[in-house]
């Protein structure tokens, strides 16, 4: 044999150990979740990551993308958060109410989140009763209808599970609490972020090309006759605070089916008052509203424009709109030019072991 063929067999017995080490290196869940630098805010999006009080980390997001699409946190392995919360969705899904585990029914339709990281009040469900993020993941991981776990349970899964580095990682220490794991996926959600979207390109690009001359006089009338920047305000368009359309109201018993923000607050005031939902990527996830009772945006402008439906804590600022056919496809057009980019994800390929 020449020096030739030894050299390249060596070479390969190399290149065989190296790839075996590497694949030991480098678990397979690992390569399907590497550690990202935190994204940049899509244009429109103004708020920074550095304002807020504690700033997601490249690791706990890591962990928190991990946990977030893990059906091992459900009673039965059978549901994620992503089950309800699905990223194509803009995270909320098709459906007017949420499925739980055991095929049991929700009441509400699963909120979309994006930009929640940076909110104008930190209102969190449809009736505001989670003040955070962190506070917010620990109720759907032991609501009975939802994944139906205890946070003790969830805990040891991540235990048991082969969490431990990574939560070292992420953390610093060993120690795996319910706080840590509601961190790391709240972390992860404020990672999920909605911008560049034809209005933001037209708006502050400033590029006129980028929406039509329909998209501009919705937003005209958005800001103007139809009022709605009254309660859709900010980069997110939404006050994070909570008002009465009337949705779910019976006419006939006189009463709401969900009584919403009074369940909470107590008063009178906040029957049948829900949170504002943000506007961006709304196109993504029909049907609407805390019930999931209208169908199309369109349904959603009827709604405004005739004025909400009449009962005694309707709120003062939703009246009649006298707002003509072309005036309402204006504002459903409007609407559409809010889906952008920026939050979009799926499941990774494998989970810790
Ligand atoms: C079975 C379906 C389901 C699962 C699973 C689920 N959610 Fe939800 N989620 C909902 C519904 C329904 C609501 C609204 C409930 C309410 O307002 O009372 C909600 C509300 C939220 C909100 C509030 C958004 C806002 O703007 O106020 C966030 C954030 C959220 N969920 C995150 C999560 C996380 C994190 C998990 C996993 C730990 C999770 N959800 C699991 C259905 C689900
Ligand atoms: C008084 C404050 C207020 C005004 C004015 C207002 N909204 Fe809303 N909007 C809300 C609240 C609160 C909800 C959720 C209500 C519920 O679920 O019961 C909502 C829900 C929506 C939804 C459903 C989003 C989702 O995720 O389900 C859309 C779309 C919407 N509004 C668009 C508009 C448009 C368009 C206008 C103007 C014609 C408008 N809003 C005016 C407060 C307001």
């Amino acid at each position: 044999m020449g020096r030739r063929p030894i050299a390249a067999m060596l070479l390969a017995f190399a290149l065989l150990v190296v790839s075996t080490l590497d694949a030991w290196a480098v678990p397979p869940w690992e390569a399907a979740n590497p550690i990202k630098p935190l994204p940049a805010p899509p244009l429109g999006i103004h708020s920074k990551f550095e304002t807020l009080p504690t700033p997601p980390t490249p690791e706990r997001v890591r962990l928190g993308r991990w946990l977030f699409f893990d059906k091992r946190l459900s009673a039965d392995n059978t549901l994620s958060c992503a089950s309800c919360h699905q990223p194509e969705h803009a995270f909320s899904e098709l459906t007017p109410h949420s499925t739980g585990i055991r095929g049991q029914q929700g009441a509400r339709k699963a909120p979309s989140f994006v930009n929640l990281a940076w909110t104008i009040f930190p209102h969190f469900f449809w009736d505001g009763r989670a003040a955070s993020l962190e506070e917010q993941a620990l109720g759907p991981i032991a609501n009975p209808i939802e994944m139906g776990s205890t946070h003790a349970a969830m805990v040891k899964t991540c235990q048991t599970r082969g969490y431990a580095p990574y939560f070292k990682e992420a953390f610093g220490a060993d120690e795996i609490t319910q706080e840590r794991v509601v961190h790391a996926i709240a972390d992860y959600e404020r990672t999920r972020m909605s911008g560049n979207s034809p209005v933001d390109r037209w708006q502050i690009g400033k590029d006129e090309s980028a929406v039509s001359a329909e998209v501009k006089q919705g937003w005209q009338l958005f800001f103007g006759k139809a009022e709605c920047g009254l309660c859709h305000i900010g980069e997110n368009f939404t006050d994070s605070l909570f008002h009465n359309l009337g949705i779910g109201w019976d006419p006939q018993k006189q009463e709401f089916k969900d009584v919403g923000r009074y369940a909470i607050s107590k008063k009178d005031e906040d029957r049948g008052a829900f949170k504002t939902p943000g506007l961006r990527e709304v196109a993504k996830h029909p049907p609407y509203m805390h019930d999931g009772s209208l169908a199309t945006l369109e349904a959603v402008v009827e709604h405004y424009n005739k004025g909400g439906n009449p009962n005694p804590q309707l709120s003062a600022r939703i009246h009649k709109l006298g707002l003509s056919q072309p005036e309402v496809q204006a504002l459903v057009k409007f609407m559409e030019a809010l889906s952008g980019e920026g939050y979009a994800d799926t499941a990774p390929a494998a989970f810790p072991e």
